[in-house]
């Protein structure tokens, strides 16, 4: 993504129109702060304007200003426009907020989050190469439904775009659409939006207009063609599906060309923000989310999830694990069917097996929890061996408390820590016992209650049960109920 990535340097700035409704969408949230690829579409136009290094960029909102104002930050300049009158409208606002700037204007929308910065640097190089005008960026689409046309004279020169509710039938089978994508001489969009007119089919003020005005005004306009893959913008919750898949079937390209094997791209996600080593396989169902880095000669099992979490080289998570903000130090290995919660750390080359789950928990160097267990706000130290089944009962119904296990110690099956706690190091806890009190290194710890055995017990019960049924004259449900309740207070 760096390699062409030139600077359009200080005559450029940016406007980003945020401020639709989207009605379409049927949502509470703004259309802009959906997400697609993990991250709302908002901030692909954000990092796209960001690439061109302008001089200015503003963020025109209305609907729900409030929302997509926080989004923004400190990013961008914000412009007002309310209400939502059109995108002629909103680029008037946009550019009151540039005030007296001089230069050129790229103008891109807040829903079509599948452009590139290289196409927008590409654009911009086209309006400088060109000398025109007005550059807009077209696509020809095998469905153009929805999209403005860009309708051309008999010589091929641009003479306008019309809107689909404007069109005429003939223009409806103009498959070149207009992706919202535009370079513009800013003195020259100044007049052109002050002379917008809203007599059309929606009664707004549209930015498409400036194309027609610009080619009355004998002034150049130039067609820039890009992918109909980048130009898809989502109006309704069936585009942002159609666009999530594109935008996840690129990402995982991205990284199949960066050495990364993906067995399945089709049921693979990867959010744009995850960065992957090389010789990493994930396979499918996978879900890499949020700002997760993945180490090199890593393997991700079928449908396992990691989000905001950093896994170091040759970390294997095998088959449905689920890992939120952790940390994988190089050679620890996950599952299957492992939930690693926030602040859990697993030093080189630890391992957490079936069924085991983790809440603030360092897990030292070699050290072990392979089955069953339930280990939270804990210190672990290295090469300690946790036991099957083991739990640190880590909250009293009032407060969080913390176990403390330090080096080499043996934690035997089925053991459980009441904390506050701390076990020193090379102690051994045998199997079943809770311990409730610190224990000093080196020593041996059982708590649990004394073993009784009664000979000949077990079999004389049975005796007795089959005698009982002999002489019963119920049916089996019946007679396998009451030998059952005649173990009862044994
Ligand atoms: C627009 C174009 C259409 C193009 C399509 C590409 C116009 C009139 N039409 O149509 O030619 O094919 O994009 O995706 O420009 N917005 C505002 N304020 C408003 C209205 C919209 O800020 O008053 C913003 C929206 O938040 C959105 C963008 O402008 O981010 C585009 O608006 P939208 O209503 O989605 O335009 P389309 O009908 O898709
Ligand atoms: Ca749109």
């Amino acid at each position: 993504m760096t390699a062409a990535r030139r600077p359009a340097g200080k005559g450029t700035a940016v406007l980003i129109l945020a401020a639709g409704q989207g009605k379409r969408m049927k949502s509470r949230l703004p259309k802009v702060l959906h997400r697609v690829g993990g991250r709302p579409m908002l901030e692909s136009a954000l990092e796209c304007a960001a690439a061109l290094k302008p001089a200015r960029t503003v963020v025109v909102i209305g609907h729900q200003a409030e929302a997509v104002r926080a989004w923004v930050g400190d990013r961008a300049e914000i412009a007002l426009q309310d209400p939502p009158r059109g995108t002629g409208d909103a680029a008037r606002r946009g550019l009151k907020g540039l005030s007296g700037f001089r230069g050129i204007v790229v103008i891109l929308s807040g829903d079509t989050p599948l452009v590139r910065v290289e196409t927008v640097e590409r654009l911009v190089a086209a309006h400088g190469a060109s000398g025109a005008t007005v550059t807009l960026a077209a696509a020809r689409l095998a469905d153009p439904t929805g999209y403005g046309r860009v309708v051309r004279g008999p010589d091929g020169a641009v003479t306008g775009i019309v809107e689909e509710r404007d069109a005429t039938p003939g223009q409806r089978r103009i498959s070149e659409i207009n992706t919202g994508l535009y370079a513009v001489e800013a003195e020259f969009l100044g007049r052109a939006l002050a002379e917008l007119s809203a007599d059309n089919a929606q009664g707004e003020y549209y930015l498409t207009d400036i194309v027609g005005a610009a080619v009355a005004a004998g002034r150049p306009v130039h067609a820039l063609a890009v992918e109909a893959d980048e130009v898809q913008g989502v109006n309704s919750r069936a585009d942002l599906a159609r666009v999530e898949g594109l935008m996840r079937a690129r990402t995982c390209r991205r990284w199949m060309e960066e050495g990364v094997t993906v067995l399945d791209p089709s049921r693979t996600w990867i959010d744009a923000t995850v960065t992957i080593g090389p010789e990493t396989v994930l396979a499918p169902g996978v879900w890499l989310e949020g700002a997760t880095v993945i180490g090199a000669g890593c393997s991700i099992g079928a449908g396992s999830r990691v989000a905001a979490s950093r896994l170091g080289d040759g970390v294997v998570v095998k088959d449905y694990c689920v890992i939120e903000e952790a940390e994988l130090e190089d050679g620890a290995s996950v599952g299957p069917f492992a939930h690693l919660r926030p602040g859990s750390v697993l030093r080189k080359d630890a391992r957490v097996g079936n069924f085991v789950e983790l809440k603030k928990v360092e897990l030292g160097v070699g050290s072990k929890a392979n089955h069953l267990s339930y280990l939270g706000d804990a210190v672990i130290g290295s090469h300690v061996n946790i036991g099957a089944g083991t739990i640190t009962c880590n909250y009293d119904g009032v407060k969080k408390s913390r176990t403390v296990i330090e080096d080499g110690v043996f934690v035997g099956s089925d053991s459980q820590f009441v904390a506050p706690v701390r076990v020193g190091k090379g102690a051994v806890i045998a199997a079943g016992t809770t311990v409730t009190e610190d224990v000093p290194a080196d020593a041996l710890v059982i708590g649990r209650t004394a073993q009784v055995i009664k000979p000949g017990w077990a079999k004389r019960k049975r005796q007795e049960s089959k005698d009982r049924r002999g002489g019963s004259r119920t049916g089996g449900v019946r007679r396998a109920a009451t030998a059952r309740t005649s173990y009862k207070g044994e």
